[in-house]
Order: C-alpha cells, then structure tokens, then sequence
C-alpha cells in the first residue's frame, strides 16, 4: 500500500473523531499575533525585521505566509514556534500569552504544541526513522516501548512501516521529508508548522508532500507552512503575505 492509501484507510478511522468535535470548537483561533515587532541587533545597528505583524489563524486551517528570501519568515516562524521571542507585542497560542513565558516553559509549549517540519529535515543521522519520530514522546517522558507502540498509526499513515530500522542516508529526499512530517505529527500537536517543506525536493516528492499536508488538512490539522514560492503557497487554504517584514493579505 502506498503512503497515500494508507492514509484514506486511516482517514475513515478518524472521520468520526473529527465528527465528535464540539460545534464551533474548530472555529477557535490557535494563533493570535498583535502587533509583533523584532530586531536583530548587529553591532551598533539595529535591524527591524518585523514590523508590527498581526495574524490570526484559527483551528483546522492551513495557511501559508509567503514572502521572498530576507523578508521575515524564518524569523517569524521562530516566533511561531516559540523558538524565539518578539521584542513587543502579543501572542497567543491556544489561549496562552507567550511573551512572558520562561524558557523551561517554552520548551514544553513548544514539545506540546507544535510540530516542526524543515527544508533539510533535520532527522538526527545516526538514529534510524522509529528512534526519531518517537524522539518528540520520550522528550515528553514517554517511556520508549510505549512511545514506540503510540508511534504506529502515524508511521503507518505516513508510509514508512518497510522503512523504520533504515537511518536517514539510506532514505531518498522525500522519504525523509515523510520522517520528519511523521515525527512532527506524532505528540498530535495543536499546529504543524513547516518552513520550506518541498525546498529541497524534486517536483514529484514535493507534489507528494503537498499532497499529504492537504489530507492532513483535511483530517482536521492545523497547518502553517512557510515559502517563497507562490505555486507552493496557492496549495494551502489562506495565504498572507510578508514583504520587508510587513503582513498583507
Ligand atoms: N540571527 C540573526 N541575526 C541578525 N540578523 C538576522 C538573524 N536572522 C535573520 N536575520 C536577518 O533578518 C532578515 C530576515 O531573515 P529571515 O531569515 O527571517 O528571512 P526569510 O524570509 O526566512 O529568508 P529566506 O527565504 O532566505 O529563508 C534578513 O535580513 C536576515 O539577514
Ligand atoms: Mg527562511
């Protein structure tokens, strides 16, 4: 079975889950940003990356930001994914205002909430796909054999059950994207958030990981993905876009 079948099978185990969710619960917003501004300082200078951005987005979207190269969005992403701090402004994720948040609790929001999917993957190379997409369940404090056993359904549904004692070089470009998307997944985090996702693939791995963030929408998750490329952003539900480090719809 393909990565793409086994994901309709899960699709209908799930879609009465989905149908569970309470009215107007997927309606909440997951992301409130009010005027967030952040600035690099080099030196004596100051460098105004973001400028007062303000960005909603609410549960079960899926939006793309998209912007040339030096126009804010890694940065923001950073923001996004509590990876770093804005100078001023407000954001809300899930209800929960970060901008006061301790780094030790950073750290937890970030393990909780969010999934990460990168350009280069970032898998951890001398671990094989099983020990890296449960890494996100032990850093909870999942003890291994129950980490492995909760890690299943999604390596099932992501294609990779032939492939979880291979370590990452013996995996293709889009096979690894497919590691890193399920390791993401994994702790069901309240927001998939992926900078680049198709930037280092070839056209058709690309289209397939297109592909699977639209079922992944369409099973209810939260999706942000960030790119320079307009063909990539017109796959999602939304775009904004980010131009000098300003937001415009
Ligand atoms: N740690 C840093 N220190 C100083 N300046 C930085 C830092 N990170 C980014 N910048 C600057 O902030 C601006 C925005 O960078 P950012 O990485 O957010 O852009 P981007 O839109 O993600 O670009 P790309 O598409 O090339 O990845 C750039 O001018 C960059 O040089
Ligand atoms: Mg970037």
């Amino acid at each position: 079975m393909d990565a793409l079948m086994e994901m309709e099978t899960w699709e209908k185990k799930t879609a009465l889950k989905a149908q569970e969710t309470p009215d107007g619960a997927e309606q909440a917003e997951v992301i409130r940003m009010q005027n967030i501004n952040k600035s690099y300082q080099m030196g004596a200078q100051s460098l105004h990356v973001l400028k007062d951005i303000s960005l909603t987005v609410k549960r079960g979207e899926y939006l793309a930001i998209l912007g040339p190269s030096g126009s804010g969005k890694s940065t923001l992403m950073n923001i996004i994914g509590c990876m770093d701090v804005m100078d001023e402004g407000s954001y809300q994720l899930d209800g929960v205002e970060i901008g006061h948040a301790k780094e030790k609790e950073l750290v937890r929001i970030r393990n909780q909430k969010i999934g990460f999917v990168f350009q280069k993957y970032h898998l951890i190379p001398t671990y094989n796909v099983l020990q890296n997409i449960v890494m996100p369940l032990l850093m909870r404090g999942m003890g291994l054999r129950e980490a492995e056993r909760a890690s299943m359904d999604t390596i099932e549904l992501l294609g990779l059950k032939e492939r979880i004692r291979h370590k990452p070089n013996e995996l293709s470009g889009g096979q690894q994207q497919r590691v890193a998307i399920a390791r993401a997944l994994v702790g069901q985090p309240t927001i998939l958030l992926a900078d680049e996702p198709t930037g280092a693939l070839d056209g058709n791995s690309g289209k397939e990981v297109l592909k699977l963030f639209q079922n992944l929408n369409d099973m209810g998750n939260t999706i942000v993905m960030i790119t320079h490329d307009l063909n990539v952003a017109k796959h999602a539900g939304r775009v904004v876009q980010i131009v000098d480090g300003e937001i415009s719809a």
